[in-house]
C-alpha cells in the first residue's frame, strides 16, 4: 500500500498537481469544452454503474442529497482510487486531480442537474 501511495504522490508530483492553490476553484483551471467532456462522461461512465440519473445503481446515488454531508475529500479520495474489492475502479489513471475536484463540486452542488433533465 505505501507503494502506491509514494507513486500517486510522485505522480501528482510530477504532473504539477500539487501545484495549484489549494484555495481555486476547480472551475478554474478547466476548460469550457473539458467541463463538457467530464458531464458527458459524469452521466455515461459513472451513470452506468451511479444510475444514468446518478440516483444509484449498483454504486450508491451520487445525488446531492445523499452526499452533501460527506466531505469533499473523502468523495474525491473514493473517485480517485477507487474502493479496492468493490466494482468502484480508480480514475486517478484517467483524471487529473483537477478534474476529479471539480467533479466532486458539480455532485456536491447539483450542477449536473440540469443535463440529467435532457
Ligand atoms: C463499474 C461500476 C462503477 C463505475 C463505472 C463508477 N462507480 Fe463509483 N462506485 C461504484 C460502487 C459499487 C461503489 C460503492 C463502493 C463501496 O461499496 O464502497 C462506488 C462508490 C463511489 C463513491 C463513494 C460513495 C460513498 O458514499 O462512499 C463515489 C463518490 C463514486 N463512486 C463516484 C463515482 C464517479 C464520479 C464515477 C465516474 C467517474 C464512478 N463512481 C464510476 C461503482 C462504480
Amino acid at each position: 500500500m505505501a507503494s502506491v501511495k509514494r507513486l500517486l504522490l510522485a505522480f501528482a508530483v510530477t504532473s504539477g498537481f500539487l501545484a495549484p492553490p489549494a484555495l481555486s476553484s476547480a472551475a478554474d483551471t478547466l476548460s469550457t469544452q473539458r467541463q463538457q467532456e467530464l458531464k458527458y462522461m459524469v452521466q455515461q461512465d459513472c451513470g452506468s454503474c451511479h444510475g444514468m440519473t446518478l440516483k444509484g445503481g449498483l454504486g450508491p446515488s451520487l445525488l446531492p442529497e445523499r452526499i452533501a454531508v460527506l466531505p469533499e475529500q473523502y468523495l474525491i479520495e473514493a473517485v480517485t482510487h477507487g474502493r479496492p474489492g468493490t466494482p468502484m475502479p480508480p480514475w486517478a489513471p484517467i483524471l487529473t486531480t483537477a478534474e476529479i475536484r471539480w467533479i466532486v463540486e458539480q455532485l456536491k452542488s447539483d450542477q449536473l442537474a440540469q443535463t440529467r433533465a435532457d
